[in-house]
């Protein structure tokens, strides 16, 4: 008996040809527009295979109704939409897509660093507004990146490939991390410090961390507090790492320089949303993964996962515990 498999949104032709060649697939045919949670309520009953997105909540409703689930698939590196633990209590696999995305989002990371600290988009938006007279000596003056001190809490693959790059750009690099990385500290002449110090040392402060109950928040106004008047936050990770009120709090009132994040705590975030109103702030889609070569190798790597699992392989990228 061929496999039955869900697929909840349009993934690109190979990726889907691969899944089709051994199993039963049906597909949410839109590539911009979610799976409504009735309809994925209704697929997941009769399915032995979903592959997801990380805009689908995966959660014990919703696994209490997969009665043939075997196995599930994240087209991403990050899991925190699914309940792992729910799933493994009933068996189901769930794998994620790590490695190829690393140095796209490594470069997503550190370009919008830079669009923040030179204030890219406010000066094109400058400019074509008409509102550039003349040169002067101190219009739309930002913050230097070279030599200046990076501090990156969470030293994972994004982490490192990171630091690669600030090291180009002769960055001090401090880190955070759960354990400390030896190898990574010699290798790229890395600096471990505990959060606060990481905080009231850097210039740049980027967030790296996975998301999950005990980094929710973990930059709130108490660490927002710590950081200097001219630093910048930059958050390529997930929206509720950051406390977004107390974030704005910080940049409205100009004890924080400036923030760039490519994630919210509410995705899509909402164009009224009070972080949007401000001056200082370069804001993004969760675009981090977003190179044409990135998504189709995910969308390819969740594909063999999918299959591995379904075929009775031990999948290489399983995160269940
Ligand atoms: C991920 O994979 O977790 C990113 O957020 C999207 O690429």
């Amino acid at each position: 008996m061929r496999p039955k498999v869900y697929i909840t949104r349009r993934i690109p032709d190979n990726a889907l040809g691969k899944i089709a060649d051994l199993c039963d697939v049906e597909m949410w045919q839109h590539e911009d527009i979610p799976v409504p949670r009735h309809v994925l309520e209704e697929k997941i009953e009769h399915v032995d295979g979903l592959y997801c997105l990380l805009t689908e909540t995966i959660d014990e409703h919703l696994l209490n109704r997969a009665k043939n689930l075997k196995a599930i698939s994240n087209m991403a590196v990050g899991y925190n939409n699914i309940n792992v633990q729910a799933a493994t209590k009933r068996g189901v696999m769930v794998t994620n897509t790590p490695g190829v995305l690393t140095e796209t989002t490594a470069d997503l990371t550190f370009a919008l660093l830079m669009a923040t600290a030179r204030r890219i988009v406010e000066a094109s938006d400058f400019l074509r507004q008409g509102s550039w007279k003349t040169w002067s000596p101190m219009l739309l003056t930002g913050q230097d990146i070279f030599g200046a001190t990076m501090g990156i809490v969470g030293l994972g693959r994004i982490g490192e490939a990171l630091a690669k790059r600030a090291k180009g750009f002769d960055m001090r690099v401090l880190y955070y991390n759960r354990s400390r990385k030896e190898e990574a500290e010699k290798e790229l002449g890395l600096e471990y410090v505990e959060l606060p110090a990481l905080l009231s040392q850097s210039d740049y402060v980027c967030v790296m961390v996975p998301y999950s109950p005990e980094t929710r928040n973990l930059i709130g106004k108490d660490e927002l507090a710590l950081m200097k008047k001219s630093a910048i936050l930059i958050n390529t990770a997930r929206g509720g790492i950051v406390d977004e009120a107390a974030l704005y709090t910080a940049l409205k009132d100009g004890t924080l320089w400036a923030a760039g994040l490519d994630v919210f705590e509410e995705e899509p975030v909402k164009p009224d949303h009070p972080l949007l109103s401000l001056p200082n702030i370069v804001t993004l889609p969760h675009i981090g993964s977003a190179s044409i070569n990135t998504r189709i190798r995910m969308s390819e790597l969740a594909t063999f996962n999918l299959l591995q699992a379904l075929t009775g392989e031990a999948p290489e990228h399983l995160v269940n515990r």
